[in-house]
């Protein structure tokens, strides 16, 4: 079957291989966005699959190679829970990386899982329109007004960021950040919308695992079903979609 989806997809040998590739494109990306504006915008992901690439970037020798006082943090997702708790996406992406570079602590852009959802996530689209200097309207498409990357995993029912299937925030046309109750996890999550996603200059997949295999098979061979596979509605306008995997997460790929 041909590959339905765009981007392009590259296949590694092994998890670690996979993670290096990673730590190594987002060596390139910040240098490429840093020389061009001065500056290195990056949405993280949460789950488990990107602290081995955390780890990864808090060590040599990919450390030194990135100018930490010019990046900025942001988050693709969080969960609605302090920042403590062991299930926070900033929590684990703090003790994975932040506390291990010289991040200047004003360039963390947290998503506040403590406080009400609604409101922290209208708090944390105000943070983002202020970094990208857009008081309303949708995202340009312009250096230093845009994502320079956002990194992204895939859950095993086809989710990305907190984007759910079946949830209205896949669809979501003006906001760039939503509050949801997802009731698959009876829990509630504060997720980036594809309005921001989709504008960013370079979109990242990580994808690890053989119980990945399935998913990513439906995500990037299937027909289009966005509602059902919230991956799918991740298509960047005007930037570069990747999904990096590992042999393991590619092995029902018919293409690979
Ligand atoms: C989260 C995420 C989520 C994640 C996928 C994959 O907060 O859970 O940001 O979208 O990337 O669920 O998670 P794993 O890497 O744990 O499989």
């Amino acid at each position: 079957m041909t590959r339905r989806h765009a981007g392009k997809v590259e296949v590694f040998p092994t998890t670690d291989a996979l993670m290096q590739a990673a730590a190594g494109r987002f060596v390139r990306s910040a240098e490429e966005a840093i020389r061009a504006s001065g500056r290195f915008v990056v949405a993280l992901s949460g789950g488990s699959t990107p602290r081995a690439l955390y780890a990864l970037l808090a060590s040599a020798p990919y450390a030194p190679l990135v100018d930490w006082p010019r990046v900025l943090v942001f988050w693709g997702d969080e969960r609605c829970v302090p920042p403590g708790n062991p299930a926070s996406n900033y929590r684990m992406t703090r003790e994975a990386l932040l506390d291990r570079v010289p991040l200047p602590k004003a360039n963390v852009h947290r998503i506040r899982g403590e406080a009400d959802p609604v409101e922290a996530a209208g708090a944390y689209e105000g943070e983002l329109r202020r970094t990208f200097a857009t008081p309303e309207g949708p995202p340009r498409r312009t250096p230093g007004a845009r994502f320079d990357l956002v990194l992204l995993g895939l859950g095993d029912d086809g989710h990305t960021a907190s984007l759910f299937p079946g949830t209205a925030a896949v669809h979501e046309a003006t906001r760039w950040v939503v509050a949801h109750h997802v009731a698959a996890l009876s829990m509630w999550r504060i997720t980036l919308t594809p309005v921001v996603i989709n504008a960013a200059a370079e979109v990242v997949f990580l994808v690890s695992g053989q119980p990945k295999a399935a998913i990513l098979q439906r995500v990037l061979e299937g027909a289009p079903r966005p509602d059902t596979l919230p991956a799918q509605a991740i298509a960047p306008s005007d930037g570069q979609l990747r999904w990096l995997v590992d042999a393991a997460a590619a092995k029902k790929l018919s293409a690979s």
